[in-house]
């Protein structure tokens, strides 16, 4: 298997007999997901999505990404939440920390904008596109969101100002929904070449779609060997009993741990560029379960960084963490460590191993230590970095947590928690419409 978990680090916090308790809930709330008889169950097409989907579009994408190859030298990818973390993570994960820096002869540099409203951030990246031919694809399922609509206007003038508008136009790559939302109607309106997110999948749960394929294909990615993992997972992760289901093991665990008090989860890789796929799963985990004053609150870690800061809390700090480790069995490279006549830095006993097993064994010392310190431990080991191990793992994770929402008793598709400050800042900024809440927030100031 691609993914698989291992759960050696939970035999200090967790008796057979837990898992064999929880195990027939974790089938009834798997059979929601899966039968669509769960709530806001129509949110659920990504179940399918790996081998049920537009190969028209499909086709439309890698046309769209050679062509942004063969005219760009920076691509500017516009939108936040779902509509930015899965391209991140997939960027990061496939290509490693150094992507950008590459040359531009193959694949364009790929930024993100529109996932702040920092003038500071937004000014860098236009000085940093300089003179440079670049295109963008701003995504949105709503069409509305204030945050990537602002950058599309800012990065749209300075397509204008270098291209005129029809070439501007034609630079212009639009994801978004396929009837509905401001960015739907611009693009039929000013004739953007436009690409679909499917009704039934919701932002954090879209990576598979036009959302993360379009950017990923213009870096050069194979999105059919992603889409072939996927459809793997998705074969792989039938099975109803949750022994044989890694992603319904995963889902058991985690809820055991959860009732038992350790209320946040930290997942943590050994790997850098893995960085951007725990900001994905915090956001998939966070969204989705974070609801009704309940849920695991996810956080993440990269180790050693990390250990050498919130390490310290991880060992001695409050009793309320579990940690789940993603750890790269094949890493895309491994180094020897130099061999020395002198002994001045006191590694010679190295000499003989990998930079990769240092590192692995240091992940083993830190699961002891932890483990031993009163954290339980997942480990989830996945193949390689390949774009096939990626879309497994994204799958295996969207599985695990929309049905680790439902065995909560949580709808796992909606994210009505988001909608308050963004109502607040309408207000605050006068968008007309929002003239009662504003003032109701003024009064309240007032007292
Ligand atoms: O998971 C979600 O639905 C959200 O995080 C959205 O992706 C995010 O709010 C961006 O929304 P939109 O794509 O409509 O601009």
């Amino acid at each position: 298997k691609r993914v698989q978990l291992d759960t050696l680090g939970l035999q200090k916090f967790v008796a057979t007999n837990e898992l064999t308790e929880i195990a027939p809930m974790v089938t009834t709330a798997r059979d929601l997901l899966v039968k669509g008889t769960g709530v806001e169950a129509h949110m659920g097409d990504w179940i399918n999505l790996p081998t049920d989907y537009d190969h028209v579009e499909f086709d439309r994408i890698k046309d769209a990404a050679r062509q942004i190859q063969d005219d760009s030298d920076v691509l500017i990818v516009i939108g936040i939440g779902g509509s930015y973390l899965g391209a991140k993570m997939a960027l990061d994960f496939l290509h490693g920390s150094f992507f950008n820096l590459e040359g531009t002869e193959k694949h364009p540099q790929i930024f993100f904008a529109g996932n702040t409203i920092s003038p500071t951030y937004t000014a860098d990246l236009i000085r940093t596109i300089g003179d440079r031919d670049f295109s963008i694809n701003v995504i949105s399922k709503s069409g509305t969101t204030t945050e990537p609509a602002m950058a599309f206007r800012i990065f749209r003038e300075k397509l204008i100002e270098k291209y005129g508008e029809a070439e501007a136009n034609r630079r212009t790559y639009v994801t978004t929904d396929a009837q509905k939302g401001a960015l739907h109607s611009e693009a039929v309106d000013k004739g953007f070449t436009s690409f679909v997110i499917p009704d039934g999948v919701g932002g954090r749960y879209s990576v598979l779609t036009p959302v993360g394929l379009l950017p990923i294909a213009a870096s050069g990615i194979d999105i059919d060997a992603l889409m072939g993992g996927a459809a793997e997972a998705q074969r792989e992760l039938k099975a109803a009993d949750v022994e044989d289901n890694d992603a319904l093991l995963y889902a058991a665990y985690r809820n055991i741990l959860y009732r038992k008090g350790y209320t946040n989860e930290i997942l943590e890789s050994y790997e850098p560029h893995l960085r951007f796929l725990a900001e994905w799963w915090k956001q998939l985990a966070g969204e989705s379960e974070g609801k009704d004053h309940k849920g695991i609150y996810p956080s993440s870690a990269i180790f050693s960084t990390d250990l050498h800061s919130l390490g310290q809390y991880i060992q001695e700090g409050m009793r309320n963490l579990m940690e789940t480790v993603v750890e790269i069995k094949q890493p895309a490279s491994n180094l020897g460590i130099p061999t020395l006549d002198e002994n001045l830095d006191g590694l010679q006993y190295l000499e003989q191993t990998s930079m990769d097993a240092v590192n692995k064994t240091a992940r083993e010392a830190v699961v002891l230590a932890h483990t031993n310190g009163g954290v339980p431990n997942m480990l989830i080991q996945i193949e390689d970095n390949s774009a096939e191990t990626l879309g497994y793992l994204i799958y295996f994770f969207e599985f695990a947590i929309a049905t680790s929402g439902y065995l909560n008793g949580i709808n796992p598709f909606n994210q009505p928690g988001v909608e308050d400050y963004k109502q607040n800042m309408f207000a605050l900024l006068g968008k007309p419409g929002y003239e009662e809440l504003r003032q109701s927030i003024q009064e309240q100031d007032q007292k």
